[in-house]
């Protein structure tokens, strides 16, 4: 493993036991029956009953037990140990059927013999940011997709991604221009003010997503851009009821999520 993957594994297992005891995942609430899937994702990928999906960078698998909870057949997979470790102690505790893989994303073909094995694919929020190689991401997709199955990814807009939490300032490049360090900092959610070790992550403008879609032999079905983020992305947002964050009427829209599905030719 390279020093930028280890480094952002070691903050990924750091992050497990803090994100599990936050109220920003309710892990409590899923284990009483909630659904962690966002309404977005369930209105787009659609009906699940019966269908066998992977989730790509599963976390600790709450929206993987999300989709069994629906009627799917899952498999998550990591390369957090401690997620996977999480994952399953959470399977066993739910009495929800799944299976979750201990891999790298880009060695997956090679952790889970299953090419074309399965109708969905899906990964969301905060996946792209930890790949250095868009085409290939892309590819380890396609590659466990059955003709006729889909890619469903739902993830935080590249454009806004530049911004700093004032909502103004440019802290990233648009481009490519490989990995951007970002020191000890306390992670996404509530939890003990404790930092977490360091991560390196990447920007992907909106064509090379697109260009790693089309190079993975995978049709577009659609693209969405969202105007509003499943979290308080910049300073001054305001939660709706619908639980989705918005920018004050003051300023001017931005498109903080986007999602994507495309077929396997
Ligand atoms: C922000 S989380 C995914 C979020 C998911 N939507 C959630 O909130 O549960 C990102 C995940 O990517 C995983 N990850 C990062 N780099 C990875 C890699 N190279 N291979 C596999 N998993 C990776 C991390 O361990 C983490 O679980």
């Amino acid at each position: 493993m390279d020093k930028y993957r280890l480094a952002n594994l070691r903050s990924w297992n750091a992050r497990v036991p803090v994100h599990a005891a936050s109220r920003f995942y309710d892990l409590k609430g899923f284990l009483r029956g909630r659904n962690a899937l966002l309404p977005i994702e369930r209105r787009e990928v659609g009906r699940v009953k019966g269908k066998r999906l992977l989730h790509l960078q599963c976390h600790f698998g709450m929206d993987t037990l999300s989709w069994a909870r629906l009627g799917a057949r899952v498999t998550g997979a990591d390369f957090s140990d401690k997620a996977i470790a999480r994952a399953r102690d959470l399977a066993a505790g739910t009495g929800l059927k799944a299976d979750f893989v201990l891999s790298d994303v880009m060695r997956l073909p090679r952790a889970l013999p299953a090419k074309g094995k399965f109708d969905i694919v899906f990964a969301s929020y905060g996946v792209l940011c930890w790949i250095a190689d868009m085409r290939r991401w892309m590819r380890v997709a396609s590659h466990f997709l059955r003709p006729g199955g889909f890619l469903y990814l739902a993830e935080s807009h590249p454009f806004t991604n530049i911004l700093a939490m004032d909502g103004r300032t440019q802290e990233l490049p648009y481009f490519n221009e490989g990995p951007a360090y970002f020191p000890p900092e306390y992670t996404y959610t509530d939890g003990p003010r404790k930092a977490m070790p360091p991560t390196y992550e990447w920007c992907h403008p909106m064509s090379d997503i697109l260009g790693a879609v089309k190079a993975a032999g995978l049709r577009l079905d659609f693209l969405h851009e969202f105007p509003y983020c499943a979290w308080e992305r910049f300073k001054g947002m305001k939660k709706g009821r619908d639980g989705f964050y918005r920018l004050p009427a003051s300023r001017k829209s931005l498109p903080l999520l986007f999602s994507l599905k495309a077929f396997k030719k």
